[in-house]
């Protein structure tokens, strides 16, 4: 039974007024957001090493500038998600205790390693193509300060994949040499990628109260068909082959038919032990170390300077 405060609340939800931080809200309502939006922007942290490993690699100055700039991006994306966060009276400090401490998540897509160049252009195309599908129906969502986030990291996310898939095309009709390369990026990218939506909707234990809240928009299994739907064609275009031979399309339901990812890795990446958990979090906690002394500083200069104002 609701009080009366929680069903004005839902219907607000409901004639879809946004949620704004000064409003009553229920207090699951602000922990799922805690929990969604913080891991969200944990996610664009810790996705800048996989990527960040190829910069000083790249195989031109230009695919260098590009990569920079994507990374540059992911980082601000952390920090306009940290802010919608901090709205919710948390710290950004306490969400990257949390972090390192592993009570908060971040995007199981990231523990995967990235071997050689194909690898950024599957990322690109992949793991930004399927992060697009995810927040595009994100910018809707309830909560005022998150919406207007998505709204803004959209705009920048097209470029991400769009400059991934640019490097498929490249390597694809490339070499034989080079084909192969994006072929077996596409084979150890395709199901990682698949499970960056969650899990399948009877297993997901937020979606239902996430969705009646318009947290959630769409359901998991819902943006994983509308990715595999997009993405099929981009693959047969580049002439490489979705590493799945159960792939068909279905013409009386409209969507391809296809193999769901293994739970179990799944279930195994997000408990710690997928290839790349470990070097992740060390690399997240050195950053934060050696970025200690900056810290200090800055908060000895603040606290000086406003001294000076109070004298
Ligand atoms: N990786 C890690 N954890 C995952 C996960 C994944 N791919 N999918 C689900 N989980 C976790 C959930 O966080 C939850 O655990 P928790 O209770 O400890 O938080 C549990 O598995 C159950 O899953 P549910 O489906 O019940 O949980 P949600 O309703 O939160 O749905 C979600 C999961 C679809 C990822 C949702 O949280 C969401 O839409 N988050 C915002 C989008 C996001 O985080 N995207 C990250 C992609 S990477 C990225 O954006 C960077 C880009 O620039 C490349």
């Amino acid at each position: 039974e609701m009080t009366p405060e929680e069903a004005a609340f839902q219907d607000r939800i409901d004639a879809d007024i946004k949620i704004e931080p000064k409003d009553w809200m229920p207090d699951e309502y602000r922990a799922t957001l805690v929990r969604q939006i913080g891991q969200h922007a944990h996610s664009e942290i810790v996705g800048q090493l996989p990527e960040g490993n190829w910069i000083t690699r790249a195989p031109t100055l230009e695919r260098k500038a590009i990569l920079l700039a994507k990374v540059q991006d992911e980082a601000g994306h952390g920090l306009y998600l940290y802010c919608a966060a901090e709205t919710l009276g948390v710290s950004r400090d306490e969400l990257t205790e949390d972090l390192l401490s592993g009570r908060m998540k971040y995007s199981s897509i990231f523990n995967y390693p990235t071997l050689n160049w194909a690898d950024i252009g599957a990322v690109g195309w992949l793991v930004d193509g399927a992060a697009i599908m995810n927040q595009v129906p994100l910018q809707r969502t309830s909560y005022g300060p998150y919406s207007r986030a998505m709204i803004r990291i959209c705009k920048e996310e097209s470029f991400h994949q769009r400059q991934g898939y640019d490097i498929m095309m490249k390597m694809a009709q490339g070499t034989e040499a080079q084909k192969k390369m994006a072929q077996d990026a596409l084979n150890r990218f395709w199901y990682p990628s698949l499970m960056m939506f969650g899990p399948s909707d009877k297993e997901s234990v937020h979606s239902a109260q996430s969705m009646a809240w318009k947290i959630k928009i769409d359901s998991n299994d819902e943006l994983r068909q509308r990715f595999v739907d997009q993405t099929v064609p981009q693959a047969e275009y580049l002439g490489l082959t979705v590493p799945d031979d159960k792939l068909k399309w279905n013409e009386e339901r409209g969507h391809y038919d296809f193999s769901e990812p293994d739970w179990t890795e799944f279930f195994n990446v997000l408990k710690g032990k997928g290839p790349c958990n470990t070097e992740r979090m060390n690399g997240r906690k050195r950053a934060w170390e050696d970025g200690a002394w900056v810290r200090d500083g800055l908060m000895a200069h603040a606290q000086k300077r406003a001294a000076r104002k109070v004298a």
